[in-house]
């Protein structure tokens, strides 16, 4: 029988995931399809009691629902607790099950580059709603995290919450300070590189070989990464930060391997034009 899944979200127009999804059930034989829904914030219950109603397999949920969504759904994973948001859906024995793999999706991107362990140095810069994902999901690592932010009370309080958890963080005031000799990786998750505004730090003194990520992927190479390459540094953007949010949906939905490299190669040829 074939399964029907979708994401939802507003706006939904260039949502990659529908291209990615779909080379992956040509790629693996499955019987499935999965449409995009552009839903208004005041539609959600409906839209989700309608998903549900027509026997929707899954659906992720992208902004501005990945919150409100929760008092719509029967139970939550541990992940989605402890985000605070809901990326995928599961229809399961008639009950909704929310889940996160924002996080999950994020750690593979970065493991793929960076070994996770004896301590590394990770500088996020940033503290919104991003950041507190990425910070989140680095939290059971054997990481030390700095969190620098514009808004200094903003990064005492993801630092704060990261300990809370268990995780090692603390915070700096904006701009790099010592950190930027010494760290392994940067993370820049703020939204200047989308508001096209210049940055006001320097990547001066910088390890050559140092990790540097920009979250987003339009443009593909943020001025961020392109100044970190003419210093010697690996780059990454949010293209697999994409990608493996919706491999992780897709072994949650099938609890099977998903095929990732096709899903990769779907992913990256939508994103021709921009590269
Ligand atoms: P998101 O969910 O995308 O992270 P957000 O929660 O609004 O969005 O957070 C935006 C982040 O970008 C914040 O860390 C913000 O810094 P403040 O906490 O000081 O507002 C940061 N940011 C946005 N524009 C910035 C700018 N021009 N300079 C420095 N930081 C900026």
């Amino acid at each position: 029988m074939e399964k029907h899944f979708a994401v939802i979200g507003d706006p939904i127009a260039h949502s990659l995931s529908p291209i990615m999804h779909q080379a992956g059930y040509k790629a693996a034989g499955y019987e499935a399809d999965y449409q995009k829904f552009e839903v208004k914030p005041e539609a959600l219950g409906e839209a989700v009691r309608g998903l549900k109603a027509l026997g929707f397999t899954g659906w992720n949920v992208t902004v501005p629902h990945k919150e409100a969504i929760i008092p719509y759904l029967d139970e939550l994973t541990v992940e989605a607790q402890r985000a605070g948001a809901v990326n995928t859906v599961k229809l399961m024995h008639n009950r909704l099950l929310g889940h996160n793999t924002d996080g999950s999706g994020f750690i593979r991107s970065l493991k793929d580059h960076l070994e996770l362990d004896k301590g590394k140095k990770i500088a996020i810069l940033g503290a919104g709603g991003a950041a507190k994902g990425i910070a989140m999901a680095l939290t059971p690592f054997n990481v030390q995290l700095m969190i620098l932010n514009r808004t200094p009370e903003r990064a005492a309080e993801l630092a704060q919450r990261v300990c809370e958890q268990g995780g090692q963080a603390t915070q700096e005031a904006w701009g790099w300070g010592e950190w930027i000799a010494q760290a392994d990786c940067l993370i820049q998750t703020t939204s200047i590189g989308l508001k096209n505004e210049p940055y006001p730090f320097s990547l001066e003194g910088i390890r050559p070989g140092c990790l540097v990520v920009d979250i987003i992927f339009n443009p593909w190479e943020t001025p961020f990464l392109k100044s970190a390459k003419t210093m010697d540094c690996q780059v990454l953007n949010g293209i697999d930060m994409l990608l493996y949010q919706g491999v992780n949906a897709w072994e949650f939905w099938f609890e099977d391997q998903a095929p990732v490299e096709a899903m990769r190669r779907a992913l990256y040829a939508a994103c021709k034009p921009i590269r």
